[in-house]
């Protein structure tokens, strides 16, 4: 072989390589810290799987396993406990109750959630299932609720209805109008009136973008997998996580701002999760969705205030 041949031989060998760098760089952008759920499909009881122990941590993450034995958490056996928190899992998120890992409930966890646990302690369902009633034109129409509330049902003092917020010194200033918006909606829906202030230090809700482990015991996962978390009433603490694509008006590529807020400012008042998809409080997001407060919340929120 000639020299210019060798020397154009290597170059496209280079090429060839760098291309395929690229492209292996683009198959990976963006992973999901979910997607090892999507290996898992198809498992049921009695199997050892590779990975189950992630899923073991995703499921006690969000509160659906406690094991006595802290071996069980870290092995891949699908043991009957996993099983059974597989079963409360699709009860809540309104999915066939097989105990099974089917592509409907490989799906449903693969979703962007927020952070906060569905259930504690793997015992109770995220339903409450109370019945109210909401008049329709002249028809009284009988719905069941799905809001829940946190253990011991938290909630800020019947004085304490004026509540202010601030955002950390230095947080992102496009979230100031989503959120203040959030504020305002929940505001138009309760007894509660928000106003910002400067005085982050004694604000009575602390709003701040947050990444991996930022020291409050419950570290974000980078970009997807959990996108924000809030704390039960009275702590104030409202973490987005600072690794998503963000946008201020709903925008496909990215997690709409004052949506989250909408969802997190409802635990900051005491509600945790909802089974009915359409209610704010519902976990899951996906990119580009907005929403509003439904009935379902603004019930729960009343139930939990007695007003
Ligand atoms: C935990 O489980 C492992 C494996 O089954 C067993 O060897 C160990 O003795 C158990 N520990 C306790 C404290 O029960
Ligand atoms: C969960 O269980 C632990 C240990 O049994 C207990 O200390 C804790 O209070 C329980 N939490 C809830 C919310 O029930
Ligand atoms: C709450 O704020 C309103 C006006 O913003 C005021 O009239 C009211 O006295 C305040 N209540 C308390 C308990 O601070
Ligand atoms: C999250 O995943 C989607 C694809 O599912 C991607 O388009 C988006 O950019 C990801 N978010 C970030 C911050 O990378
Ligand atoms: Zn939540
Ligand atoms: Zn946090």
């Amino acid at each position: 072989m000639g020299s210019k041949a060798l020397q154009f031989f290597s170059f496209t060998l280079l090429l060839f390589f760098m291309f395929q760098a690229a492209f292996s760089h683009f198959e990976h952008k963006n992973p999901s810290p979910f997607e090892f759920l999507q290996h898992l499909q198809g498992f049921h009881k009695g199997d050892r799987v590779k990975d189950l122990h992630k899923l073991k941590k995703y499921l006690q993450n969000f509160g659906y396993l406690s094991y006595k034995n802290n071996t069980h958490v870290s092995d891949d056996d699908f043991d009957e406990l996993l099983e059974s928190a597989i079963r409360t899992y699709q009860l809540n998120y309104n999915l066939k109750a097989t105990g099974r890992l089917d592509a409907n409930t490989i799906s449903k966890m693969m979703r962007p959630r927020c952070a906060v646990a569905d259930i504690f302690n793997g015992t109770s369902r995220m339903r409450y299932g109370q019945k109210w009633h909401r008049r329709s034109g002249s028809k009284l129409v009988h719905t069941v609720s799905h809001y829940s509330f946190f253990p011991q049902e938290p909630r800020w003092p019947a004085s304490k209805y004026n509540l202010t917020y601030a955002f950390l010194p230095g947080a992102r200033v496009d979230a100031i109008n989503p959120v203040s918006k959030a504020f305002q909606t929940w505001s138009e829906n309760t007894h509660f009136r928000f106003s910002m202030t400067e005085d982050y230090v004694n604000a009575d809700i602390k709003v701040s973008f947050e990444s991996g482990d930022h020291g409050d015991g419950s570290p974000f996962d980078g970009p997807n997998g959990t996108l924000a978390h809030a704390f039960a009433p009275t702590d104030g603490r409202f973490h987005y996580d600072a690794d998503e694509s963000w946008s201020v008006t709903p925008d496909p590529s990215a997690y709409h701002l004052e949506t989250l807020a909408l969802h997190e400012i409802g635990h900051l008042l005491g509600l945790d999760h909802s089974s009915i998809e359409a209610a704010i409080m519902y976990p899951t997001f996906t990119l580009g969705e907005s929403k509003g407060l439904h009935e379902d919340d603004i019930q729960g929120i009343k139930a939990l205030y007695n007003v």
